[in-house]
């Protein structure tokens, strides 16, 4: 018997097997940010499947902070039903799913946010549009969203949450010392860019009470001259633990999609799981269980990432959405390893409507 298709607990939250769906924002909301019905069947899909954990795509916490057109919303009471409903479906079919809440800052579209707002204004050739800085009483009303947010997805009947800050998105600028030039106590060195999300982990835990599960993924590095180092982002990891978390899950990058974080043909073993020497290395600094992502293919990876002790579970994303249903394909020993081939035209592009596996197999 394989250990990933084994049970696993995180912050309480009992887990049939190892296998996680990361957060992959699905396109698939109408303009207030409502879940559309092929959300629930895409959902549904991947619970008959047999991941063992689903994280839903990005929701942002605030209107200020959607990062993109057709992303959920977690923004207000009124969502709630929604939200309900998609809780359902998964449970229904006797899945788990967590939300992942998220602000965009600058990494807003300048379709869903005129005024965008960040720790810091700044310039880089990367970046789609301008920000402008953040005062005190945004920074504050952006935490107590980030909270509210987090009740709501309890109130709906999600499992747990996870938090943004990876990617480029707010939590993650006020992380850079790139973006977060801040002199104030939200900037500074590490410790003081890091208050913004020990804010938000210490409202949120005050929102949802103890025992309720609260993730984050992690962009343990900015990967770009001048930002978040490693060394800065295992200082950050060293903290997780007091600041209430319950899992972390390895990531990295800022500049969205076309960061470091998802990375391209990914065809062989060699290639695969690579940010593997980063969880190992976040695994000295934190007892919290360590979640991987990053190019998981196959299965002689996955099981040795686990058995060596490197990581607790693994996670996926373009997997999945190539083949929903490849975890029960990996138990039954139908395929070793995912058919995807990470040429990465999963995420619209222009009047594309949702995410689908557009690279020929
Ligand atoms: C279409 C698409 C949507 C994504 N949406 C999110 C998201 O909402 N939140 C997030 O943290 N990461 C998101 N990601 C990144 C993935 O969760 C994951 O970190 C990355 O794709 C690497 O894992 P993989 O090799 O298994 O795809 C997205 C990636 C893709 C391709």
């Amino acid at each position: 018997m394989y250990h990933l298709f084994t049970p696993v607990a995180i912050g309480g939250l009992e887990l049939p097997n190892h296998l996680v769906r990361s957060a992959t924002a699905e396109f698939l909301a109408d303009s207030e940010g409502r879940p559309e019905e092929a959300l629930k069947t895409l959902y549904s899909d991947l619970v008959d499947g047999g991941v063992g954990l689903i994280i839903t795509g990005h929701m942002y916490v605030h209107p200020g902070g959607q990062c993109h057109d057709r992303m959920v919303g977690i923004y207000a009471d009124e969502l709630i039903p929604g939200l309900r409903e998609l809780a359902k479906t998964v449970h229904t079919k006797g899945g788990r799913a967590v939300v992942q809440i998220n602000h965009g800052g600058m990494q807003c579209s300048t379709e869903t946010v005129a005024d965008a707002v960040a720790p810091s204004a700044i310039q880089a050739d990367w970046l789609k549009r301008s920000a402008r800085t953040m005062s005190n009483s945004e920074i504050e009303e952006v935490i107590r969203a980030f909270a509210l947010a987090a009740r709501r997805a309890k109130v709906a009947g999600f499992d747990g949450v996870q938090i943004h800050a990876a990617h480029g998105y707010l939590v993650n600028q006020f992380l850079s010392p790139l973006v977060n030039r801040r002199e104030d106590e939200w900037g500074g060195d590490i410790h003081g860019r890091a208050s913004f999300l020990r804010s938000i982990c210490s409202a949120v835990r005050s929102e949802v009470g103890s025992g309720y599960p609260m993730l984050i993924k992690l962009g343990l590095a900015d990967s770009v001259d001048g930002g978040l180092s490693l060394a800065e982002g295992l200082e950050v990891v060293s903290e997780l633990e007091s600041m209430g978390l319950d899992a972390v899950e390895i990531s990295a990058g800022i500049g969205g999609r076309r960061s470091a974080a998802i990375l391209p043909g990914i065809r062989k073993e060699g290639d695969e799981a690579y940010f593997r020497s980063w969880a190992r290395e976040a695994k000295r600094r934190t007892r919290l269980p360590i979640l991987l992502v990053g190019g998981l293919r196959s299965l002689s990876v996955m099981e040795d990432v686990l058995t060596s002790g490197d990581a607790d579970l693994i996670s996926m994303c373009r997997p999945l959405i190539c083949e929903p249903d490849l975890p029960r394909r990996l138990v039954s020993g139908a395929q070793e390893r995912s058919s995807c081939i990470s040429g990465n035209r999963c995420w619209p592009e222009g009047e594309e409507a949702a995410i689908s596996c557009k690279c020929p197999r």
